[in-house]
């Protein structure tokens, strides 16, 4: 559905801080090289504590992150083949979240009935990425399409970020791009147009004319003169959970984001950038322009908007019933399609829930039938 693009004062949905996140999507959790090889590590996904482990053949698991005895965190522990062992008592546990021995019991004793969550899990983009919601839909679901990715055109820069606050006010940041005047003293960009604006039930995607000037417009080879002004056309789309922007193919900017609790979130992005060096030299120079362009420049935006969004965050948790005013509408469309998504999620478990309900009552009246049945014709 294609939106007005008039800056106007907006009903701001004061839900969205309130509100969760649709499980049922892949969420990237971790970089690859942080997982290393028979090695742990604990991550959150909305309240939910996971441990990520790799086995010996590279495969990376995914389990509920506390032991079924007594819920010790089991990235404590260590790992057997393709088991996670409890630190505590020895537990094993499987990849499928089963626990598989117990070092104290006799050979043939009979293991209890004991196990943990097994959640989908896979790896790209050197990511790891875990499906929190239904299993069973986890392979209707796609990850996100990064063709810069093996474009060796294109230079990349691996960020990851952390944010004491709300996913939907870090997701406002990435979608707001009127918010170039915080970073005016890094010549960043101005005088932002909306010029269109979309919304689905799941996506928002806002275009941008933005003027550029300075060093950066030089680096992203927007403009040979750094007094020029040059206006490029900015694509910013939120494809929940994630981001994807693109400057007009010149630079590509892809920000997953993890959110943890109610107020931590965290992203992992790729930024890619068209540099007009040849393949050889950004090959070797790879990892030193990969610090570099983090080092001083993305991360010197990324604190500005840290700042502002962990500021945001504490003044809405003093009080939460306060009315601001939004006036761009691409933050408003987002705003709905965050509350859509968790309420779309909680319609759907109320009605499993209800259907769950439906047969155990079922099941229940018909115990029941049976029983009189059975009274009756013993009577
Ligand atoms: S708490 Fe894990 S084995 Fe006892
Ligand atoms: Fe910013």
């Amino acid at each position: 559905m294609e939106l007005k693009t008039d800056l106007t004062e907006q009903q701001v949905q004061n839900r969205v801080r309130e509100v969760g996140i649709n499980p049922n999507y892949w969420y990237a959790v971790a970089w690859s090289e942080n997982v290393k090889s028979q090695d742990t590590l604990g991550i959150t996904i909305w309240s939910q504590p996971i441990v990520l482990y790799r086995d010996e053949n590279d495969q990376v698991y995914a389990l509920e992150n506390a032991c079924p005895h007594r819920g010790v965190a089991l990235d404590k522990g260590e790992v057997h083949g393709c088991h996670v062992i409890c630190p505590y008592h020895g537990w094993e546990i499987s990849e499928k979240g089963e626990c598989v021995n117990i070092p104290y019991f006799d050979a043939n004793q009979k293991l209890p009935k004991a196990g943990v969550h097994s959640y989908p899990v896979c790896e790209k983009y050197g990511l790891i990425w875990v499906f929190p919601g239904d299993p069973n839909l986890a392979d209707t679901v796609s990850l996100p399409e990064i063709a810069e990715y093996n474009d060796p055109d294109f230079f990349m820069i691996p960020v990851g970020a952390e944010f004491n606050a709300h996913f939907s006010i870090c997701n406002e940041n990435t979608m707001d791009v009127f918010h170039g005047y915080l970073h005016r003293n890094l010549q960043g960009w101005f005088n932002p147009k909306l010029l269109r604006l979309e919304r689905t039930d799941q996506s928002v995607k806002a275009d941008y004319q933005i003027a550029y000037q300075g060093w950066l417009s030089k680096v992203l080879n927007l403009n040979k003169d750094n007094a020029k002004v040059t206006y490029r056309t900015a694509s910013v789309q939120y494809q929940y959970p994630h981001y994807y922007n693109t400057l007009e193919g010149v630079s590509s900017l892809y920000l997953m984001r993890l959110p943890a609790s109610p107020t931590k979130s965290y992203s992992f992005s790729l930024l890619f950038v068209k540099v007009p060096l040849p393949r050889f030299i950004k090959r070797s120079l790879q990892s030193v322009l990969q610090v570099l362009i983090r080092r001083f420049v993305f991360r010197r935006f990324l604190n500005q908007d840290i700042e502002m969004i962990e500021s945001e965050q504490q003044n809405y948790l003093l009080n939460p019933q306060r009315r601001y005013v939004e006036v761009n509408p691409a933050i408003t469309a987002l705003q709905r399609v965050t509350v859509q998504q968790y309420q779309q999620y909680q319609n759907q478990k109320q009605q499993d829930n209800g259907q769950h309900q439906d047969s155990a009552n079922s099941e229940l009246a018909s115990q029941q039938c049976a029983k009189q049945t059975t009274e009756q014709l013993t009577n």
